[in-house]
This record gives structure tokens, sequence and C-alpha cells, in this order.
């Protein structure tokens, strides 16, 4: 056994792990709550891919109309996500976003505004109404910078630079600490924490082309898999349609989805406005089937249907890949994207700023002048760590999971801008919860031998003579999982992905980071691989399960939805001798007024809710 004496050792009440939208959020309840409160994060304060949702966070405010309402915006989310969702958690975020939202205004977000003076509110995807509170096209970065300077001032500590490795735990089975380690020096720390809420955001970076940023390793979910807890629905990876795919340098770079939320067309290599093409049965009834029909819509007539260009995520992405593979691509093997015929070049710049400086800056492209081109991009993880619908708690006690690392609300598919107001709902009630816990429970000490464990595995990647270099595996997994567990699945594809995953599974127990320890990028691209690897392999073992289509789930090989499969998760956990164990857990039966309200047509509920104001006024 390591000593462990010259080890530091910070404690807390709560420990929250990463500081994007869900963190911070998390971090500012516990506090609040009178918990002394740690925030550990791998990157800077104010870094995280919360500021990739840019277009906005969708709640029912009402704002721009009036007709919005929570049940509105549950039918939307709970459709979005192929009826999958964790029915409890789709309440519960449709219910509470306007509240969160206008809190994160309190605080001092600086929204775009309504003529009227109210939070300013814009069409996305899936969504009935104008539903997303948004600051031009930076609501991410706006709510991240709310969120930290709220939390800084309310006292949480911010440790930065600080990777997480592993877990440690009391002899019942609940968490106590967790071992860390500083990226600049790469001295370890053991912070000791009577709760521990993982905010630690998606894996997307096992894919060649993403919109995530390095940080995207999929640590939570490795994290909370090797402590016991248990992985859901981790077969829904969504892929964002509109991702920069030209110069290559910035492939997979996001192209926000406000572009059509203000009206931008999605074209083919022929010109042809191609979504007209792929409007699912489902949402035949809200969207417009003609050119002439969505023109209504962008001149603002209230009754008008959506255009096309507004199905949701998993419909577009796959629409752009059939176009490609129907030989209907743009130059560099995407869609046209074009806002410039839509808005005039001052609108632009004042809707979607970072769109115009992006494209001006690295693709030499004025996007008031001339179509941008794009294609999908692995973007976000409908699934993750299975949580409480209430609490958050997952299934070691004392470990909660929020934001994109926790799995539930969005079910199949996500809707965009659902994960801003996800970040802030369900960040609080972590942050709650986890204090809650605190109280009840006291300080224990940690498994030393187990600690001295985590330590030695990651120094050993140090200390052996030779071995694989981290860069190439990582390279190869991605080039893995782009090739074999991309937008479009098969039985085969999935068998030899899962081949590939277990060659590089071996071959990365022997990896090796030349140099020292102190800021060591090899050292850190070789400790995140092994999160990677297991959350790919979560992800190919239950993409093979699954056999049908749903939300983002495609198998060439089982197309469309079978109802059958409506009725199970996968959930994944892990077993004796490092094997991973895949289960199809049934569904409990939805409360009978949530499902009422989800499968009522849109006209009924639209109804429904007018009464019910009426009522109310009355
Ligand atoms: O397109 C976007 O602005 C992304 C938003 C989201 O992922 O919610």
């Amino acid at each position: 056994m390591l000593d462990l004496s010259e080890i530091k050792i910070i404690e807390h009440d709560v420990l929250v792990v990463g500081a994007g939208g869900a963190g911070l959020s998390a971090a500012i309840e516990a506090s609040a709550q009178g918990a002394s409160t740690g925030i550990v994060m791998k990157s800077l304060l104010g870094k995280a891919h919360t500021v990739m949702a840019e277009g906005g966070m969708a709640a029912a405010l009402a704002n721009v109309d009036e007709r919005d309402h929570w049940k509105i915006h549950f039918r939307d989310t709970m459709r979005g996500g192929k009826f999958l969702n964790d029915w409890r958690m789709a309440e519960l975020h449709a219910k509470m976003a306007p509240d969160r939202v206008r809190l994160l205004e309190e605080w001092g977000a600086v929204f775009d505004r309504t003529k009227n003076g109210l939070i300013n509110q814009r069409n996305f995807g899936g969504h009935r109404y104008p539903r997303l509170a948004h600051v031009g096209d930076r609501t991410g970065l706006e709510m991240i910078r709310t969120l930290q300077d709220h939390g800084i001032h309310q006292g949480i500590q911010a440790y930065m630079e600080c990777t997480a490795l592993d877990l440690l735990k009391n002899e019942d089975g609940s968490v106590c600490g967790i071992v860390c380690m500083w990226r600049e020096t790469g001295a370890f720390t053991i912070f000791k924490a009577k709760s521990i809420i993982f905010a630690t955001g998606g894996g997307g970076k096992a894919w060649e082309v993403t919109s995530n940023s390095w940080e995207y390793t999929g640590d939570g979910y490795a994290l909370a898999y090797e402590a016991g807890a248990e992985l859901m629905d981790m077969e829904f990876n969504q892929f964002h349609p509109t991702g920069m795919i030209w110069p290559l340098s910035v492939k997979g770079i996001l192209v926000t989805e406000s572009v059509r939320g203000e009206g931008g067309l999605l074209l083919n290599s022929k010109g042809e406005r191609f979504m007209f093409n792929y409007i699912p049965d489902r949402f035949k009834s809200e969207t417009a089937e003609t050119e002439e029909e969505a023109a209504k819509w962008l001149a603002g007539d209230p009754n008008a249907k959506r255009p096309p260009e507004l199905l949701t995520r998993d419909v577009v992405a796959r629409a752009i890949n059939e176009e490609v593979k129907a030989g209907r691509g743009s130059k560099h093997g995407g869609a046209y994207l074009n806002i410039a015929t839509q808005r005039s070049a001052e609108d632009i710049k004042k809707k979607l700023p970072s769109m115009y400086h992006q494209f001006k800056v690295l693709a030499e492209l004025d996007i008031t002048k001339e179509p941008m081109e794009v294609g999908p991009t692995c973007h976000y993880f409908m699934g993750g760590i299975k949580v409480d619908s209430n609490t958050t708690m997952t299934a070691v006690p004392g470990l909660f999971a929020c934001g994109e690392c926790a799995a539930g609300l969005h079910g199949a598919n996500r809707l965009g801008g659902n994960s801003l107001s996800d970040l802030l709902v369900f960040g609080y009630l972590s942050g709650k919860n986890a204090a809650e816990y605190a109280k009840k429970t006291g300080h224990s000490d940690f498994d030393k031998e187990h600690a001295s464990k985590i330590i030695r595995s990651a120094t050993s990647i140090l200390n052996r003579e030779k071995g694989e270099n981290p860069y190439l595996l990582h390279e190869q997994l991605e080039g893995t999982m782009q090739k074999y567990v991309g937008i479009i699945r098969t039985k085969d594809d999935l068998e030899a992905g899962i081949q590939e995953l277990d060659k590089l599974k071996e071959a990365s127990k022997n990896v090796k980071a030349k140099g020292a320890s102190q800021f060591n990028p090899g050292w850190h691209e070789a400790l995140a691989l092994r999160n990677l690897l297991i959350v790919s392999e979560a992800v190919a073992k239950a993409a093979l399960i699954r056999e049908e289509s749903r939300g983002a789930h495609t198998r060439a090989d089982f197309p469309g939805e079978q109802a059958d499969w409506l009725k199970y998760n996968i959930v994944i956990s892990k077993g004796d001798n490092e094997k991973m164990l895949l289960s199809k857990l049934e569904r409990s039966h939805p409360d009978s007024e949530l499902e009422r309200i989800a499968k009522s047509t849109i006209e009924d509920l639209e109804q429904e809710v007018q009464q019910e104001r009426t009522n109310m006024n009355s």
C-alpha cells in the first residue's frame, strides 16, 4: 500500500464534479442549503459544453405565444423522445423550467427581450411554440457566466484543472470521497464528501466528428459504473444535424439550430428543400408540406404549420445523411444551410452573431451572403447514469447525477433547448437532495487500500517501460465509433465495432505516457481512455441489443419503432471479472394523467389549456 500521508485531503459536505450548467446549479443549491460545497472541474471555470447549447433554454414562459403551457412543453418532450422518456422527469422539467429561467434572470442573465420587455423566446425543432429563452446565439455562455458569478459569490469553493479518477466508498456501499489528480502538478488529492454529485457531461469524444471539446470523455459514466451505479439508454446518441463540415480543421463544430429557428433553409446540391420529403407520419399534421405553407410560418402567422427544417434532430440528421448517400450532398459531403435569403444581413448579425463570426473566421464565408455547409455531428448523450426521478440519486447511496450525464428526461431523442433547462431544473434538484442527504450523514474514513490502488493504476501509465501510444489508441477509437456505431447502425457493423473495441481495450491495458507527471497531456489522454472505452462499449452493446429504430438510434436492419421495445430501457452494470452486464428493464406504467396529456391531440390540449386559464381568471 502507498504511504498516503503526503496526500492532501480536502473535506466538503457536498462535492460536485463538473462545472457546466448542471454542476454550477447543483453547487449553488447545495450551498444555499448550508452545505459546505466544493466543485471540481477538469478544465477552467467557465469552460464547459454548456456553451455549445447556443440557441436557448426551453421553458413554457408563454412570453411570445401566450398559448404555451407546461402541458404542451411536456407533450413535445415526450413525443420528441419517442415516449421512452422518464415520465416523471419530463413532468418536473416542464413544470419547473419557467421559474428556474426567471431565477437565472434575477441572478443577472441578460436575455434578449420582446418589445414588451419580457424574456424573448425563439422557435426550435420539435417545440410547438417559440419557447427558447435566449441571448443571441450565446445562451449557454450567458448561463455559465451568470451561474459562476452567483455561485462564487455565494461561497462555493472551485477546484480547477483537477481530474476525478475514481470514487471511494464506505463498507455499506455509500460514497465517501473521490481520488483526484491536479493536471498542472500531477499531484493527487483525496476529496472526502458526504455526498457527491456528478455533472460531468457526455462522451462525444469517442467519435471522430463531434461538437464536444476535449473534456467530454464520459468520465462520470465510467466512474459511476465502476462504483456500482447503473447506466441506462446508452444507445441513444444525438447527432446534431448541423455541424460545420468545411474546412476539415473545424469539422464537427456546432452550427446552432437557431439558424433554422430563425428561418434557415436546408438545401441539397440541386437546390431542393429536401426536408419536405422526410416528414414522419407522427408529425404530418403539425408540419408544413409545401413551400407555400412554410412561408406562412416565416411571415409570422401564429396558426401556420412549422417548416420541416424544424423537425426533431434525429429526423433532420438522418435526412441529410440520406441526401448525401443519394448523391445530392453539398460540395464537401453535407447539406447547404441558407439563412442569407431568409433574413436581412442586419438581422442575421443581431440574432446569430456567433455564427456570423464563426463562419467568417473559420471558413472565410459570409453567412449573410452565402449558404453554409453543414452535416451531422455527435453532440449529446440522451442516456447516462440511471437516477431516481425525484431525487436524482443513483443506485450508489450518496452519489447523485444531473445534466447530460444522467439518463431519463430525454428518452430516445432530446429536443434542442431542453438541455439548458434540464441543467437548471435537475441541477437544482441534485443540489437540494445531495445537501439533504449530507445533513443526515457523517464523514467517514476512506478505504486506504482502494485509494492506493487508484493512484497506482494512474501512475503505472507513466512508470511502465514501454507501451501503447494513448493518442493513437484514441484516434483508433474515434475511427471505430464513427465507422461502426454512427447514425445508421446494423448488427454486422455493431458486432465488428465491438470486436474492435475489445482489441482497443486489451491494448489500453498497456498504455504508456512518456515524460513526468507535471502537466502531461499524454498521461491525461491515457487516463481518459479507460472512460471512453467503457462508454463506447456500453453504447455499442446497447445499440446491438435494441432491435428497432427509435429516435436517435437507427437500425437499418430493424427499421421503424417496435411497440414491444417501448416497454424496456436497456440497463448496464458492472459484473464480476470486469464483465459488462446488459439487461432489459421493464418500464413502470406511466401515471394515467400524464399519459393522457402526452397522447392528446394538439387541438384538444390547446383547448384544455385555454379552458383552464379562463376558469382561473373567472
Ligand atoms: O443548436 C443549438 O443551439 C444547440 C442547442 C442544444 O443542444 O440544446
